[in-house]
């Protein structure tokens, strides 16, 4: 990264850096949090796992050659949405949307755009659930919102993606009609898949109440009872 940039903006550059860094890091433990409140009540995870990542030099060069933006730190600010990314990757798909719903919810989160691609799959068949969410950051004399690409989807979702973005890349972007087509079935069938899952867990649970591979949501932290509440954050005087 540090050659990406003019030497005059290495300073700029670092700070950016340090921001989106931070940004993952607070979402980081969002999700954390989030994902842990979730065990506890319903002893059950929505999230597999969650992966983050800066873009990288190059990915950032060739995006704004893409965008004919000058290099420079204010136009990848300015410009770039996923410099910090974070994929949330979860067992149903209804849970995307309970852990895209917990986010934006959240005082200090601004929800800056969101794109369904599973309500909307794309021409190609990609679906996911895409936000651009922005959290403050402070810093000793500061406070900056600071944005990060978050993408959610189901295990099926990404599994057709990462094959997909192979594919696309190994093709750069021209594969033949047939291949294309092909990947389109198979959304399909990922689809059906995602919602078959599902369906097999709901009729587990009438079987079960206790089983729990997803559960409905009761808003979860009305679990923690309304007299403990407020001792959280006060301390005792008699
Ligand atoms: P960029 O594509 O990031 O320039 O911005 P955009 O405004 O088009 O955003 P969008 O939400 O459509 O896509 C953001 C990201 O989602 C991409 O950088 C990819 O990581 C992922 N993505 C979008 N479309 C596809 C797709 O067709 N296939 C795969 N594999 N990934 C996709
Ligand atoms: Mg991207």
């Amino acid at each position: 990264m540090e050659q990406l940039m003019y030497y005059d903006e290495e300073e700029e550059w670092n700070k950016a850096l340090l921001l989106y860094n931070a940004a993952l890091k607070e979402f980081s433990t969002k999700l954390e949090i989030l994902n842990n409140e979730f065990k506890l009540a319903h002893q059950y995870n929505p999230i597999e796992h969650i992966t983050s990542r800066l873009k990288s030099a190059q990915s950032i060069a060739r995006k704004m050659r893409i965008k004919q933006k000058e290099l420079t730190v204010e136009n990848i600010i300015r410009y770039i949405n996923d410099v910090a990314g974070i994929r949330i990757i979860c067992t149903f798909t209804s849970d995307i949307y309970r852990i895209a719903d917990a986010i934006t919810n959240q005082n200090d989160v601004t929800t800056l755009k969101i794109k369904d691609y599973i309500a909307n799959p794309k021409p190609n068949g990609y679906t996911s659930y895409h936000m651009i969410v922005s959290v403050p950051i402070f810093l000793s004399n500061d406070v900056i919102d600071t944005k990060v690409e978050i993408q959610i989807r189901t295990i099926a979702m990404d599994f057709w993606a990462s094959l997909e973005h192979k594919i696309y890349y190994k093709f750069e972007g021209k594969a033949p009609e047939g291949i294309r087509e092909e990947l389109r079935e198979c959304a399909n069938i990922i689809s059906f898949l995602d919602q078959k899952m599902l369906s097999i867990n709901e009729s587990v649970k009438n079987y079960h109440k206790d089983f729990n591979g997803g559960d409905v949501v009761n808003n979860d932290i009305d679990s923690i009872s309304n007299t403990l509440k407020p001792l959280y954050g006060s301390i005792y005087t008699d």
